[in-house]
C-alpha cells in the first residue's frame, strides 16, 4: 500500500524540498549513499575489492530539466573514470547511467543523451571497463534500447536493464539474450500502471524466474540484481541446469542493502557486484529504497521525528 504512494512522493518537488531539509535525514540516506563525493566512494571500492566484491559505480541524479545539467552528468563520469584510472581500479569497478540524468527526456533528448554517455562507454573502454544503462519507467525503454543497440557497434558489452514487473520484458530477454549480450534482471523499482505491468508481487517473482531461464538459456551474460534469497536460490539452480560456470554469470546487490548476503555469496565463488551510488541528487535514488520496504519508511519517520 505504501509503495505506491512513496514513489509518487519521489516524483513531487514539494515532497523533495521537505524529505531534504528534515532533520534526521541524512544518517537514512548514508545507508543507502555511499558518499557525496568521488573521493568519499573511493575506499568503498577499494574495501570491496579488498573482500573479493566488484562493484558499479553509480552518480545519482535522474530527470534533469536543462542541457546544461545533461553536461554536468557527462562530466561527472568522466571524472569517475579518471580517478578509477589513476588508482588502478578499472578492472573492478563498471559504471551505471540513467539516462534521464544525460537528458533523455528533454527535447530532442534521445539524441542529446546518446552524445553525453557516448564518451562515457568511450572513457570506460579504454581503462578496461564497462557501462550499464539502468531501467527507468516504462515510458524511457524504447530510447534506452536504441541507445543501448547504437552504443554495443561500437562498444559490445555496454550493458543494459530489464524489469520484470513488465509484460514486455520476456520478449526484450529474449532479444537481449545472444552472445556477447551482458542484461541485468531485477524486479523493476518505478510505480507502473496495470496496462503495461504486473501489479502483484508474487506475479513479478514469476516472471522473474522466467526471465532468468531464457537469460541462463542464451549466450549473453546474465547479471541477477535482486536481494531475494528464494530467487538467489532459483537462479543457482537454473544456471546450474543450464551448465554455466560460476563466472559466466553474476549477482548484483545495492549498497547497503544485505551487505553480509554480498560476502557470503563471493566466498561461495560467485561474482558478486555491488551497485554502488554517490553524489548529492540523492532523492529518487533513497525514495526508491523506503518505497522497496515499509520498514526503511518507519525508520526514517522515525530518526525525523527523534530530531
Ligand atoms: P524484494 O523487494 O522482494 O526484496 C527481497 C529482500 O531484500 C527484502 O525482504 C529485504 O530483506 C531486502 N531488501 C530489498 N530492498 C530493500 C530496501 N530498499 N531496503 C532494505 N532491504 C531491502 N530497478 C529498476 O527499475 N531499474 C534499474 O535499473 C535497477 N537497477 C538495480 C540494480 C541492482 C544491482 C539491484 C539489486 C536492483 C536494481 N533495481 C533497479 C531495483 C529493483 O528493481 C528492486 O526494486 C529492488 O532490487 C528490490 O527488489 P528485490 O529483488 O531485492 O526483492
Amino acid at each position: 500500500m505504501l509503495g505506491p504512494v512513496i514513489l509518487a512522493a519521489s516524483r513531487s518537488d514539494k515532497m523533495r524540498r521537505f524529505v531534504s531539509a528534515a532533520p534526521g535525514t541524512k544518517q537514512v540516506v548514508d545507508r543507502f549513499i555511499a558518499g557525496e563525493t568521488v573521493d568519499q566512494v573511493v575506499p568503498i571500492v577499494q574495501d570491496a575489492a579488498d573482500k573479493g566484491l566488484e562493484v558499479t559505480l553509480d552518480v545519482v541524479g535522474e530527470d534533469i530539466t536543462t542541457v546544461e545539467q545533461s553536461y554536468a552528468a557527462r562530466d561527472a563520469y568522466l571524472e569517475l573514470v579518471g580517478r578509477l584510472k589513476e588508482l588502478g581500479l578499472g578492472t573492478r569497478a563498471e559504471m551505471s547511467v540513467k539516462l534521464s540524468m544525460f537528458g533523455q527526456s528533454l527535447e530532442g533528448g534521445h539524441e542529446l543523451a546518446l552524445a553525453n554517455v557516448r564518451p562515457v562507454v568511450e572513457a570506460a573502454a579504454a581503462i578496461g571497463t564497462t557501462v550499464t544503462l539502468d531501467a527507468e519507467d516504462h515510458t524511457t525503454l524504447d530510447s534506452m534500447f536504441a541507445i543501448h543497440e547504437e552504443l554495443r557497434r561500437d562498444f559490445p558489452d555496454t550493458g543494459c536493464v530489464i524489469q520484470a514487473y513488465l509484460f514486455r520484458t520476456e520478449d526484450d530477454a529474449r532479444r537481449l539474450a545472444a552472445a556477447g549480450s551482458r542484461v541485468r534482471i531485477v524486479k523493476g523499482a518505478y510505480k507502473e500502471p496495470a496496462s503495461v505491468a504486473y501489479q502483484d508481487k508474487a506475479e513479478v517473482d514469476k516472471a522473474f524466474v522466467r526471465i532468468v531461464k531464457i537469460l541462463m538459456a542464451g549466450e549473453g551474460y546474465p547479471m541477477i540484481g535482486s536481494h531475494d534469497p528464494r530467487l538467489i536460490t532459483i537462479t543457482q539452480e537454473l544456471a546450474r541446469q543450464a551448465g554455466r560456470k560460476l563466472d559466466e554469470y553474476e549477482f548484483q546487490m545495492l549498497y547497503g542493502i544485505r551487505s553480509d548476503e554480498h560476502v557470503r555469496l563471493a566466498a561461495e565463488g560467485h561474482r558478486m557486484r555491488v551497485y554502488t551510488a554517490y553524489g548529492t541528487d540523492w532523492y529518487g535514488y533513497f525514495m526508491r529504497r523506503l518505497a522497496e520496504k515499509p520498514a526503511n519508511l518507519l525508520f526514517f519517520a522515525r530518526s525525523i521525528l527523534t530530531k
